[in-house]
């Protein structure tokens, strides 16, 4: 079988793959060789710049198939029983760069981009149900305090315990990040949520509250803090290599789609804020549903164009699922679709990774790298017989509000406080491994050269406030009076 010329971009066939056009073997380069012209220029263009946050991270694509009817809570095409709806899922660290190591502690991305008959769903969610904030105002904040700092380039733990004392609602999330959750063993080996609350509507324009969990059919493990540490240096890119490896020989990790459901009234008078992403719903209160599974089938053909480029938007929402009232959750529905305009480029959603898999009729137009554009009309409303608006597929998604502007933190509902669930994770949940684990975490992380005597006093009170016990356990280890 004859092997294929190679080419350069436009299809030419290619004089050389290594060697320039000379003046004479010995000679200097000529300008008129656009082939090395081209291969130098596209070459200094390699790079997007890398997300601003869950940068290092790898991905494949699969399906979801729903095996229960939960058409009295959504109208939404993908969740009807018996779809099946191709998927892709990126994992992720969140506060390293590109080359960073997958097994250091920090929650990991758990980010769905299902392709639905209605256009994209994306759930871009953690593996953890929770957060470390409440309002979006403080994001940008949260993140510089576990980045680098702005002297010395360098990562700062000093800084980290800063931010999270300062910002009580944080101790929920830092519990679970202090425990050995904070290091799972692989991708495969950890539960994805979709965190916030959100808004789903039947077909008759009936409103119920829901969250997403999605458990590990791997079964659920984690790293302990050496073992974690050992790996960095052993393999940086263990989670990325282990997920390649298992689709590869046909090992296809699954996952079991689950919700809570909350009827809509519920959540005015519910003991705690049900949209505060700092919580979780007991599932005494909303036991989990199982609704279908999910499984993974195929690695990427090309890591850049299908992962690094994917642009996962919690706006990407279809109907039969809305927003809620979660501030957090707002937040992203402008930051998403506003970091990839400027990451990759306004016309993003034309790659084949972002690409709806049904036609678009949208109005809008052009722009750089366009691939497609809609034939005429090109303005709406006309009577050229463009498409329509479907707003009858959005009639569930309103509800009331009303109130005066101000910038407050939420109306606390009687149970509303920062250290009540960490307590209920630290005495009902964890076991005794667990706890003695994620004291040694602590320890272990706020015993960094650079955090001051000062802030390990912080520290202590901090754990304090969720637990004496966990504060005494934290206090000994730091040498701190607790
Ligand atoms: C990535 C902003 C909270 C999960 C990102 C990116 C931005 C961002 C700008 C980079 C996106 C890209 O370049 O492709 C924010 C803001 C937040 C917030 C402003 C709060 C106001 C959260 C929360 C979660 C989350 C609460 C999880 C529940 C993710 C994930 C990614 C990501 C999984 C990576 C997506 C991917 O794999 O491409 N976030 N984020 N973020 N964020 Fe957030």
């Amino acid at each position: 079988m004859s092997v294929p010329y190679s080419t350069d971009d436009a299809g030419h066939p290619a004089p050389s793959d290594g060697l320039s056009q000379s003046v004479g073997p010995n000679g200097p380069l000529l300008l008129q060789d656009h082939f090395l012209i081209q291969k130098m220029a596209h070459f200094n263009r390699e790079r997007v710049p890398e997300r601003v946050v869950h940068a290092k991270g790898g991905g494949a694509f699969g399906e979801m198939e729903i095996t229960e009817d939960v058409s009295r809570y959504t109208s939404a095409d993908l969740f009807q029983k018996g779809r099946k709806t191709p998927l892709l899922l990126r994992f992720s660290t969140v506060a390293g760069e590109l080359g960073s190591a997958d097994s250091a502690r920090d929650p990991r991305g758990f980010a769905l981009k299902f392709y639905t008959e209605h256009g994209n769903y994306d759930i871009v969610g953690n593996n953890t149900p929770i957060f470390f904030i409440r309002d979006p105002s403080k994001f940008s904040d949260f993140i510089h305090s576990q980045k680098r700092r702005a002297d010395n380039q360098l990562r700062d733990n000093n800084m980290q315990w800063d931010f999270w004392t300062l910002n009580p609602e944080s101790a929920h999330q830092v519990s679970f990040l202090m425990t050995d959750r904070g290091t799972p063993k692989t991708w495969r080996h950890m539960n994805g949520y979709g965190s916030h609350t959100f808004l789903w509507y039947n077909a008759e324009g009936e409103k119920f509250w829901v969250k997403y969990h999605f458990k590990t059919d791997q079964g659920a493990e984690n790293l302990d803090a050496d073992k974690a540490k050992a790996l960095e240096a052993a393999d940086p890119d263990a989670h990325r290599r282990d997920l390649w490896e298992s689709i590869k020989k046909g090992d296809f990790p699954s996952w079991t789609v689950k919700v809570q459901i909350m009827p809509f009234d519920d959540a005015v008078n519910y003991r705690f804020n049900p949209f505060d992403l700092t919580k979780v719903w007991p599932h005494g209160d909303y036991p989990e549903i199982t609704i279908g599974k999910f499984t993974l089938n195929r690695n990427p053909s090309n890591y850049f164009a299908e992962i690094e480029q994917a642009a996962f938007e919690p706006s990407n929402l279809v109907p039969g699922i809305g927003g809620s009232p979660d501030k957090m959750l707002q937040g992203r529905l402008f930051s998403y679709p506003d970091t990839h305009r400027y990451r990759i480029g306004p016309n993003y959603l034309q790659l084949p990774v972002n690409q709806p898999k049904v036609a678009t009729r949208s109005y809008n137009l052009d722009g750089p790298m366009t691939y497609s554009n809609n034939a005429d009309p090109v303005y709406a409303p006309n009577t050229a017989g463009g498409a329509v608006s479907a707003n009858e597929l959005y009639e569930g998604e309103g509800y009331h509000v009303s109130g005066e502007m101000v910038r407050s933190a939420y109306e606390l509902h009687k149970e509303d406080d920062d250290f009540g669930q960490a307590r209920t994770l630290w005495e009902k949940v964890l076991t005794d491994t667990e706890r003695t684990s994620m004291v040694g975490n602590i320890v272990g992380h706020a015993s960094a050269p650079e955090v001051t005597d000062d802030m390990k006093k912080r520290v202590v009170e901090y754990w304090t406030n969720v637990h004496p016990d966990l504060g005494v356990g934290v206090a000994k280890g730091l040498g701190v009076q607790a």
